[in-house]
């Protein structure tokens, strides 16, 4: 196991009606004028902005609010936003729904002290300030309501990039379970696949001894594998809605992944999908990551029939581990399949004319990328080929 810091600061209020004290959480963490941040309108059609509003108003907060978040948030929206905080002398922001709303809501929140372009955290840059996050969840799915992460599509060239900071590591997050019960099935699986994929690009690793987070890995892969089918059939069972919404968080605020070399191609590869054609991000990754699986399967094939053996319960072939390792990579594929995600190109919209352009704006040049296998250029197209 490598070194490492592990510092997680966010209050989690868990549990029916906790939406109910985000005036409180508000207070408690210094907001005085807020911005409510929210998507396209399924957190008004429910009634929660409603509820949200009471609680700052019976706690004597001002606010005002920004919905319209496109899923896969876009940076003209951030724009928006930090001109309205600027105007209105915002000191707290609060993002009421998902990544997409939570990830604008933080960019909003860089942008407003910095002097030069929000998009220079987007390329590289470290912000030196920014306003406080709060978030009220609304699906289990990135798990920004618990990470330091943000990403945001430009919308000149349909750049998808990611920033990172501790500054935008949410103060608070509320996560009531009965909230995410108004998800359609689609979406409910697209956030059961990447809860999933960010454990798998933790759990893809060259870092030797680290049972302790392979075991919590596959403890989260488990629950999934076990609670989705649940949610699916049946949308309002809460138990599992509340299993699901806690290994959301458990799956990205870095638990799982601390002292151990991490991958993250899949997602890089699939961030490409989704900027170009605008469709969910867990979707494209039940294309993409059973591809890149079965790329890399060699690097280190005992990795993989672990993750066979003790995941999906397939049966050890001492002889031929690469086949149980390949038996794994299927077993994942069925899942995804069951709970009603694409598995190809064809299936998700994509196109096989676009794989140069997908490839160009994936931006590695001659570069390399990936900490569990180095991938270059030539590897990203015969992934998406793969996906075909
Ligand atoms: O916009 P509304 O009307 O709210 O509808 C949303 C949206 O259409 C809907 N929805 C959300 N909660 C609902 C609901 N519909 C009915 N009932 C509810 N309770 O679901 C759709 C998807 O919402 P979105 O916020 O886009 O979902 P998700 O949480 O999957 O976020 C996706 C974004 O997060 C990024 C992705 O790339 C993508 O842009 N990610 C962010 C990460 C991070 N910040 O750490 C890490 C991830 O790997 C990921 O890249
Ligand atoms: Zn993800």
């Amino acid at each position: 196991m490598e070194n490492f810091t592990f510092y997680s600061p966010t209050k989690f209020v868990f549990g029916k009606d906790t939406e109910k004290n985000c005036g409180n959480l508000v207070k408690e963490f210094g907001g005085t004028r807020v911005l409510i941040h929210y998507g396209g309108g399924s957190a008004v059609r429910s009634g929660l902005i409603d509820r949200v509003k009471n609680s700052l108003t019976a706690n004597g907060i001002y606010f005002c609010e920004l919905g319209g978040v496109h899923p896969n948030p876009l940076d003209d929206k951030v724009y928006e936003g930090i001109n309205i905080c600027r105007k209105e002398q915002i000191d707290f922001i609060l993002a009421v729904g998902g990544g997409s709303s939570i990830d604008s809501a933080k960019a909003i929140a860089m942008g407003v002290p910095y002097d030069g372009d929000f998009w220079d955290f987007y390329s590289g840059k470290s912000p030196k300030a920014a306003v406080p996050v709060g978030t009220v969840l609304t699906i289990a799915a990135a798990g920004s309501e618990g990470s330091g992460d943000s990403v945001i599509t430009k919308k000149d060239g349909m750049l998808k990039r990611g920033a990172g900071s501790e500054l935008i590591r949410p103060k608070f997050s509320i996560l009531n379970p009965e909230l995410t019960t108004t998800l359609p099935a689609f979406q409910t699986a697209c956030g059961a696949t990447d809860i999933m994929a960010h454990v798998f690009e933790r759990y893809f690793t060259n870092t030797q001894n680290v049972e302790t987070t392979d075991r919590l890995c596959e403890a989260v892969l488990l629950s999934m594998i076990h609670e989705t089918p649940k949610v699916i059939a049946n949308p309002n069972d809460y138990q599992a809605r509340a299993n699901i919404m806690w290994a959301g968080m458990v799956a990205h605020n870095n638990i799982v992944g601390v002292g151990r070399d991490q991958d993250w191609n899949s997602h890089g590869i699939e961030h490409e999908l989704s900027a170009l054609y605008d469709c969910a991000h867990g979707a494209g990754l039940a294309v993409i990551m059973p591809a890149w699986m079965q790329y890399v399967v060699e690097h280190d094939v005992m990795r993989f029939a672990q993750m066979a053996t003790r995941v999906w319960n397939c049966k050890m072939d001492f002889n031929n581990p690469l086949q149980t390792a390949l038996d794994g990579i299927q077993a994942f594929k069925n899942f995804l399949k069951s709970i009603g995600m694409p598995l190809t190109f064809a299936e998700l919209g994509a196109k096989e004319e676009d794989i140069p352009t997908l490839v160009k704006n994936f931006g590695i040049g001659n570069g390399e990328t990936g900490g569990f296998v180095h991938l270059k250029a030539k590897d990203i197209e015969n992934i998406y080929r793969l996906a075909l």
